[in-house]
């Protein structure tokens, strides 16, 4: 039976008998891309070359890549909602296009040599056509040709074929490939849609001609390009003749992990095997975003908010199981253990994953206490109440004052003979969340940089920055983090004190100089050991391909980058730092905005 890590290479070898150049995935956390929290998509660290800049591995590249995706977060539990997940692509960047890209699929999935799947059990959509693109006849040609049956081949709308990873950025209609995972013989489909529960969706052939500039600006890109992205662990469930991705080996020594500690089997009670799951899938995205290079911590805002709220909904479905104390330690070691082959990165941060797990168990663990004390001296009153429900105002305090969770409320006030009024609770809920979390929802539901003028300005600024910062600090100021919007620069990096006026005044000073000398910004592409040897700046715990993009501003500075960046460094305007201060324990934060 083929594994994970099997498929994996598989997927990888194949493509590259097809002359694609094997590019390393990235990190879980997007540089410069102000609008995402995480990689949601194999795509994502692809944007500039999909938009137009040249990619120094070439024109054909596969990989893959560990994503995370948030927005349906409360469907985990079932049998195929993940969290976290590795997304096989392959990529054409204005080289192949639709037909090429349908017969890659198509042998890979089908051929004796390669996955040997069963082409009846195989059903395919294309986009149907609207007013941005028509009917996409050349893909369902394509699959015809192949030996697809008519019957098998689907035309639907843009809700169904039309993909862009958020509002504004590449996109194009798109053909999915679906398996039967009902029982007997598959039907004829129909133009309403595929039924998700009996048809699996393994992988998606977007066809990326176009670049949405804004709701009501969609252009052509300059070349026509495929984007692919197969789920791995659905298509190894689909392999491995499994109902379920938490059957496959991907999850069997983590769900292992939990039955030891909770001293539970797995199928044995439906309700607890929702909890088991939901526990598997969190602890995984949390050690995949813990152990990543670019790691953020548990925090309560962006990402770092996410990571908290994964983590404490694991802990809570522990409770559920009858765990006490922290437990995600182990689970996570069974991530680690199984994962570090293909993510290296697990094993170098294993210290680092269990102990910020344990140090967000531990907190988490303490709110809780404190929340059941607060309840204790609330219930004589709420005792007296005749109807028997706590008022939904009430929860709400012990939810906003100690972080305690509406479900545990729920549950004292069970036990004690008593309802919480959930409408009420829900109400303050729902206002609480628009006023705080507003901007972080938006961008955890995704959505893709826009690499417009300002963000590309920012971007530049944040290269002379670190070079200034070296001048004025020393050559141990590694970046260790940055994020631009379209009104900021935000920059970390290693120092242990705060910076003094002066030094801030200096640094300042100096980038503005720099930007006064016009200096012209070229781009080079060369191997990361050259790049190296020419003194380019590269980021500590990157990954690079061997051909890497170098950018050079004057005589000033030199960076690996992906860019885009400004074509002379007079473009990016007046440089003005707003503050400094600390970010985490020897590293120092910079806000600085352009005028
Ligand atoms: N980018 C495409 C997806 O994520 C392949 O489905």
């Amino acid at each position: 039976m083929i594994t994970i890590h099997e498929l994996r290479k598989k997927y990888i070898d194949f493509f590259v008998t097809k002359g694609h150049a094997e590019i390393s995935g990235k990190s879980l956390i997007p540089e410069n891309d102000p609008t995402v929290l995480f990689t949601t998509a194999g795509m994502q660290p692809l944007v500039p070359y999909l938009l137009g800049e040249p990619h120094p591995a070439g024109k054909r590249l596969v990989d893959f890549q560990k994503c995370v995706r948030t927005g349906d977060i409360d469907e985990v539990g079932d049998e195929s909602h993940l969290t976290c997940f590795e997304m096989l692509g392959n990529w054409s960047l204005g080289d192949y296009f639709k037909k090429e890209s349908i017969a890659f699929s198509w042998e890979f999935l089908t051929s004796p040599k390669w996955l040997a799947l069963d082409p009846s059990m195989i059903s395919v959509t294309v986009f149907q056509g609207d007013e941005n693109a028509p009917r996409d006849e050349t893909s369902a040609a394509a699959w015809a040709a192949l030996g697809v049956p008519k019957d098998r081949i689907a035309y639907l709308p843009a809700c169904d074929n039309w993909w862009a990873a958020g509002p504004t950025g590449p996109c194009g209609p798109d053909s999915e490939i679906f398996y039967w995972v009902g029982e007997g013989t598959p039907p004829a489909l129909s133009n309403k849609g595929v039924d998700p529960k009996r048809w699996m969706e393994i992988w998606n052939n977007v066809f990326m001609e176009f670049n949405r500039v804004d709701e009501k600006t969609l252009v052509k890109l300059p070349a026509q390009n495929v984007d692919t992205g197969m789920g791995l662990e659905r298509t190894v469930c689909i392999l491995q003749g499994k109902k379920s991705v938490y059957d496959t080996e991907a999850f069997g020594p983590i769900i292992e992990a939990i039955e030891a500690v909770a001293g539970y089997a797995y199928r044995s009670d439906p309700e607890k095997d929702r909890s088991v799951r939901i526990i598997s899938d969190h602890v995984r995205t949390a050690t995949f975003i813990l152990g990543d290079p670019k790691a953020v911590m548990p925090s309560n805002v962006g990402a770092g908010y996410v990571l908290r709220r994964i983590i404490r909904r694991a802990v809570r479905h522990g409770r559920k199981l009858g765990i006490e104390g922290s437990f995600l330690a182990k689970p996570a070691a069974a991530v680690i253990d199984n994962f570090a082959g293909p993510f290296p990165e697990l094993a170098a941060n294993r210290d680092r994953v269990l102990d910020e797990l344990i140090k967000e168990e531990e907190k988490f663990l303490e709110t809780l206490v404190k929340g059941e004390r607060e309840f204790e001296k609330m219930l004589p009153n709420l005792l007296k109440n005749p109807q028997k429900v706590m008022s939904g105002r009430l929860a709400f305090k012990l939810y906003d004052t100690y972080g305690f969770p509406i479900e545990l409320t729920e549950e004292l006030a069970s036990e004690n003979g008593m309802k919480v009024n959930r409408p009420e609770f829900d109400e303050a809920y729902k206002k609480h969340q628009e006023l705080s979390r507003a901007g972080s929802e938006q961008l955890f539901k995704g959505g893709l940089a826009d690499h417009s003028e300002v963000s590309t300005k920012y971007h530049s600024a944040t290269h002379l920055l670190q070079q200034a910062l070296t001048i004025v600090l020393g050559p141990h100021i590694a970046q260790k983090g940055s994020n631009i919007t379209a009104e900021r620069m935000r920059f970390d990096f290693a120092h242990p004190a705060p910076m003094t006026k002066e030094e801030l005044q200096r640094v300042e000073a100096i980038v503005n100089e720099q930007i006064a000398r016009d200096l012209p910004v070229t781009m080079e592409i060369m191997k990361l050991d050259d790049a190296k040897a020419a003194g380019a700046r590269a980021l500590f715990g990157e990954k690079y391909e061997e051909d890497v993009k170098v950018y050079t501003m004057g005589d000033f500075s030199k960076e690996v980058c992906g860019g885009p960046h400004v074509e002379r460094t007079g473009m990016i305007g007046k440089f003005r730092i707003q503050k400094e201060q600390s970010s985490s324990a020897g590293v120092r934060r910079i806000y600085a905005v352009l005028e």
